[in-house]
């Protein structure tokens, strides 16, 4: 038991060696709560990874980290903060969806409720043959999931790096949106850049929001989607049909 705290020292000592100063310093220690230290030390002690290796990506409410299994595998590792009061953002998401009726009164709770809805989006999508991450792990406000990267460098959105091909991305692209339709899911916050450009084979992430059928905001956000992808992909292929995404 005594070892436990040192441990997790050991399992962050590489990315607090890699700091970048003060505003980095200011991000670690702010998504680094105690409670989230010790929900590391959770996922530390069964076994899910054992070190966590470089800070990928800050967003609003989340952080990303690429982790290291035991054996040597890598994982992406989103954390959401617990310090944040953008929680009040998640909740029109939460309430109305029949697979969270229990969404919890803190907002800590509904934090940990929105990872778990992140969890089991990927779940679905990725059973529907949709191509996501494969979601390893939910633990709190931790998810942890297949990473999308070569070494430290995560593959970069369409945003940063648009397809070589656009209409053959395009056509991958449209498979997986159709997959997790017919699951009976909308992704919610489709854009360029919550797609990956992994070596010319697209990959959706950043599903948190994603609601099933049911939820009042079903068919608002996928719309919202489709309309998205279509402004975007118009700028790639010219002679692209809007049809494309009925
Ligand atoms: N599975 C993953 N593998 C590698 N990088 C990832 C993965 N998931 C997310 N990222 C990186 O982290 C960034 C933010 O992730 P995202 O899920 O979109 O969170 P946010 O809600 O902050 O937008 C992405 O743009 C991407 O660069
Ligand atoms: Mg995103």
């Amino acid at each position: 038991m005594q070892n436990k705290i040192q441990d997790i020292d050991w399992a962050l000592s590489k990315l607090k060696k890699s700091n970048r100063g003060k505003e980095w310093q200011k991000t670690v220690d702010d998504v680094f709560d105690e409670t989230t230290l010790r929900n590391i030390q959770q996922l530390f002690n069964r076994g899910v990874f054992g070190t966590i290796e470089n800070m990928i990506a800050t967003g609003k409410e989340a952080n990303l980290f690429r982790a290291k299994t035991f054996d040597g595998r890598n994982r992406a590792v989103k954390i959401y903060r617990l310090n944040t009061a953008t929680f009040r953002k998640l909740n029109p998401y939460i309430e109305g969806d029949p697979r969270f009726r229990n969404i919890g009164n803190s907002p800590r709770d509904r934090v940990f409720t929105w990872a778990q809805k992140e969890y089991k989006n990927l779940y679905a999508m990725k059973a529907a043959g949709a191509e996501v991450p494969q979601p390893f792990h939910v633990y709190k406000n931790i998810v942890v999931m297949q990473y999308m990267g070569w070494r430290y460098r995560p593959y970069p959105p369409v945003r940063e790096l648009p397809p070589q091909d656009p209409m053959d991305f395009l056509d991958q692209l449209i498979e997986s949106i159709k997959a997790y339709r017919s699951k009976n899911l909308s992704h919610g916050d489709l854009s360029e850049y919550n797609i990956l450009n992994v070596r010319e084979k697209p990959y959706i992430i950043d599903v948190g929001q994603a609601v099933p059928k049911g939820h009042p905001m079903y068919d608002e956000l996928h719309k919202r989607d489709m309309k998205n992808m279509y402004r975007y992909w118009k700028k790639q292929i010219r002679e692209l049909e809007k049809e494309v995404f009925d």
